[in-house]
């Protein structure tokens, strides 16, 4: 049996934040969900999250895994103390610091493979100020000594502790007993339990990790800003290699839930956020921006936004439309610029081409929008639904006052605002004659 044991019930002080560090996010998820999902998918399926800090906000954000509460932030040795609970004798222990999201689950593997009294994973890094350094003697294991704790001669030492350890259960019940808080931060450092399980079965491995970025920890947020970096260049080289063209990687954000298909192109400065799917073929951006929508094959959208909507094949958008929530949008459809649409249906090879805005609406097919129509919905108290049926032609600078509808193949003439429905294959003009005052100027 393997359990895992996350420890995430510090504050983060150095974040300077209302959020639990923890939960701050990298690539639209929060940090610690990409710890469990490594352990996840290195399988293990027991995993205890220690808590403490803003438990209640930390516990709300993470599911599928066991909570233990730390009231008082003692240290990390203190914290596994909080869980021992749930460990039994005869288990592996895998003990994970809570702000490495860069960890992966192939490490992770190596590492409970593993046959030893314990292990931990090392990295040697250019610049070591602030991580525990690892002293050994050879390939033995001595101690670790905390950055607080260090004399000055192993400042210089540049291999550091990743904070990623497995444990015989046993052994570590028994090492933390005898943790003491004699240090420079006056805590229970989890570190100590290594020295005092070598005393004990000096069987201790070291895995050294060439790749030191996968052990990178957010204190700060410049660190954060830096971890997500590498997340990014994760995940957009993982889309490039699934088939999508990202003309500039460096300017493209994609969040780590979104899908997209071959042979899309992403221009740059393109933003898309949490269970945004994009479909093939499709070009997206630049300076684009969409959230949680189903976006189809053959798509484009430049310069423009979409919120929570779905967009179907071959539809253009943009350039600068807003597509606001619950929004479906049709087959070969044109929004084009200045158009926004909210909680609207829009039918195939519909036109709304410019300065335009349909809310609250069930459009149908083959009809052409004027430029700078208006779809009234709101009278101050309620909103109201108007309907457009199949192949109606809208004149430019119409008021379509809600409730009303529209009938099929009907046209309204430019400059209209309509308050009646209109029967179909009829022409509706409800604006007044033009009269001409000749010779008015003399
Ligand atoms: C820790 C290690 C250090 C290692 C570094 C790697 C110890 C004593 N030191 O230092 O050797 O190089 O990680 O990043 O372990 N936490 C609790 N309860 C506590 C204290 C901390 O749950 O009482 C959690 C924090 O939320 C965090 C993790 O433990 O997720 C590590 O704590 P942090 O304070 O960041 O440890 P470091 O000083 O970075
Ligand atoms: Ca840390």
């Amino acid at each position: 049996m393997m359990k895992a044991i996350i420890l995430a019930a510090g504050e983060g002080k150095r974040m300077n934040s209302d959020l639990p560090k923890v939960l701050h996010k990298i690539c639209g998820k929060p940090m610690i969900n990409y710890i469990i999902d490594a352990c996840k998918n290195a399988g293990i399926v027991d995993i205890i999250v220690v808590v403490g800090h803003k438990a209640d906000v930390v516990k709300k954000n993470v599911s599928d895994v066991e909570f233990v509460l730390q009231n008082e932030q003692l240290g990390t040795g203190h914290a596994v103390m909080c869980a021992q609970k749930f460990i039994n004798d005869g288990e592996k222990v895998l003990v994970l610091n809570g702000d490495l999201p860069l960890i992966t689950s192939d490490t992770l593997k190596k590492l409970i493979e593993t046959q030893c009294s314990a292990a931990l994973i090392s990295t040697v890094l250019e610049n070591p100020k602030g991580y525990g350094r690892i002293l050994r003697n050879g390939e033995k294991f001595l101690r670790i000594v905390e950055d607080k704790d260090l004399n000055e001669n192993e400042t210089q030492i540049k291999e550091i502790n990743t904070g990623v350890y497995l444990f015989d259960s046993h052994l570590l019940k028994t090492a933390l007993q005898l943790l003491s808080n004699d240090n420079a931060q006056g805590e229970y450092y989890l570190t100590d339990a290594l020295e005092i399980i070598k005393s004990i079965n000096d069987d201790i491995k070291i895995f050294c990790c060439e790749d030191s970025q996968e052990f990178f920890g957010v204190n700060d947020k410049i660190q954060l800003a830096y971890a997500s970096a590498l997340m990014q260049k994760k995940i957009n080289e993982t889309h490039m290699r699934n088939g999508v063209t990202i003309i500039n990687p460096d300017a493209t954000f994609i969040e780590n839930d979104v899908k997209i298909g071959r042979d899309t192109i992403i221009y740059p400065n393109t933003f898309l956020h949490g269970e945004t799917y994009i479909g093939q073929n499709c070009v997206i951006g630049p300076n684009s921006q969409i959230f949680d929508s189903q976006i189809f094959n053959d798509v484009n959208i430049s310069y423009s936004v979409v919120l929570n909507s779905m967009v179907k094949n071959k539809t253009k958008v943009g350039p600068f439309a807003y597509i606001r929530p619950n929004c479906i949008v049709d087959e070969n459809v044109k929004v084009g610029d200045f158009v926004e649409l909210k909680n609207s249906n829009i039918g195939s090879g519909t036109k709304i081409s410019h300065l335009t805005y349909v809310g609250d609406s069930d459009v149908g097919q083959n009809i052409n929008f004027g430029c700078g129509t208006v779809t009234v919905n709101y009278d101050g108290k309620q909103k109201f639904r108007t309907t457009i049926e199949d192949g109606a032609f809208i004149g430019c600078n119409t008021n379509l006052i809600a409730p009303v509808n529209v009938g099929k193949n009907s046209y309204i003439a430019a400059g209209s605002t309509i308050t009646q429905d209109v029967p179909e294959n009829s022409l509706a003009i409800a604006r007044q004659r033009q009269i001409n005052k000749n010779g008015w100027k003399k």
